[in-house]
């Protein structure tokens, strides 16, 4: 699976973290440790954490004059990797350039595209187009995107978006009027057994979670993009925006989850950005912090305030009276339940154990993503790469929500694909 994350381009870092000259952020992306920093011009670069000489932390460097310099013996490495100068040795220049060559540090393509630094960490001839996303592409002002860690496997990360059929319950609010989450949508229709469709794209699937209305049908199409991106539609009207999450791993049992959000006709308001940074919905409430991973390596991220030590501050009363959690933020509340179910082994935190489950209808969309990721890998390993990395459109996809009378959902994407950018894939499963 991580060969298959290897050909893909990730979210990595927010660009705002990193300032010219400026402190190097520490990360781990699919188990490599690694730093990103911006150098003296403003370019972003994303290199191994370790020194070449002796193996010391580059984050305590000096990030100076085009490069980032190890404070232990004076090495210096530029954004590509490449070290620049070994000034605590004398020799000639043929003997400097030699020692120079063998210092090459691990480094990796770093994009920068509205307000994210995104990585390809495969092979360098195999580095596909940069996928044209919307939140990545759209014009200032229309985008609005944040990271943080959650402490479980990106999959599991994953699985609870493209559940569509927990909204009615876990996100649920007793007093729809006053819902601070009204826009996710839950509160649009009372009907809590959603009857779910789903068609095969050429980068994932498409879904629609059908809810009845009184005359109507309530629709909410969703997205799933191989590997681990998802775009979730906010309720009709509520907030004319589209938005999702990526998944990219930290190691098997963290995630940096990057949320994005974006509108076609127009920048976002003060009052929209206001409500995104509210923590109420994505992101959650959250802090700049570091996180030590049970290894002992240190990263740079964002920490949810409500969290596994304070039980993400679900409060009883208000599990009684106010919503069905008792916990606040949308955010939270997935988070307390992901990154506290059953796992495999005594590993910390461990993997979700799905020896256990026992899955229903309900959860058709989460099945299809893992029978289709199994199969990715499987093609992978005979070389065969998913066909659609080499065409950038077929990232752009939109979630919609929509309350119409059309019930079927193939009259509905008929009616609505071109909207949603659904491309159907050939003979792909119902
Ligand atoms: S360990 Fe970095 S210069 Fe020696
Ligand atoms: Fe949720």
């Amino acid at each position: 699976m991580g060969e298959l994350f290897r050909r893909f381009w990730l979210p990595a870092v927010m660009a705002s973290e990193l300032a010219a000259e400026g402190a190097p952020v520490r990360l781990r992306i699919l188990c490599e440790d690694l730093i990103a920093f911006r150098n003296s011009e403003g370019k972003v670069g994303i290199i191994d954490a370790y020194c070449a000489h002796r193996g010391a932390p580059l984050f305590f460097g000096r990030n100076e004059e085009g490069g980032v310099r190890c404070v232990y013996h004076g090495w210096k490495f530029a954004i590509n990797g490449a070290c620049l100068e070994i000034p605590n040795v004398a020799g000639d220049d043929t003997a400097q350039a030699q020692m120079r060559a063998r210092a090459q540090l691990r480094a990796y393509q770093a994009h920068e595209a509205n307000g994210v630094v995104w990585i390809y960490m495969g092979p360098v001839d195999k580095m596909p187009p940069f996928p044209k996303f919307d939140y990545a592409n759209a014009s200032a002002g229309h985008a609005y995107s944040a990271r943080w860690m959650q402490r479980t496997n990106w999959l599991q990360g994953l699985e609870g978006e493209i559940d569509s059929s927990h909204i009615s319950w876990l996100h649920k609010d007793f007093d729809p009027e006053n819902s601070i989450q009204k826009m996710a949508g839950s509160q649009t229709s009372s009907d809590q057994a959603p009857v779910l469709e789903l068609r095969e794209t050429v980068s994932g699937y498409t879904y629609g979670a059908r809810r009845n209305l009184d005359n109507e049908f309530f629709w909410r199409q969703s997205h799933w993009v191989a590997p681990m991106f998802s775009f979730i539609p906010h309720a009709p009207g509520a907030f004319a925006s589209f938005g999702g999450r990526a998944w990219t791993p930290i190691d098997d049992n963290h995630v940096t989850v990057f949320t994005f959000g974006f509108r076609v006709d127009r920048p976002f308001s003060e009052q929209e950005l206001a409500t995104y940074e509210s923590g109420a919905l994505f992101p959650p409430e959250m802090n700049p912090g570091r996180y030590t991973l049970p290894d002992g390596y240190v990263i740079d991220t964002f920490l949810p305030t409500a969290n596994k030590e304070n039980d993400y501050g679900i409060d009883r009363q208000v599990q009684k009276d106010k919503n069905f959690s008792g916990i606040w933020g949308v955010h939270d509340q997935d988070r307390a339940l992901a990154e506290n179910s059953r796992k495999i082994g005594m590993g910390d935190p461990g993997i979700l154990d799905r020896s256990h489950e026992n899955l229903v209808s309900s959860d058709k969309a989460v099945v299809t993503a893992r029978r289709s990721l199994v199969r990715m890998v499987e093609a992978l390993q005979q070389g065969k790469e998913p066909d659609f990395l080499r065409n950038p459109g077929s990232f752009q996809v939109r979630a919609i929500s929509k309350i119409c009378s059309i019930g079927d959902f193939d009259q509905f994407i008929g009616e609505f694909g071109k909207e949603a950018c659904v491309r159907l894939r050939e003979g792909g499963e119902k």
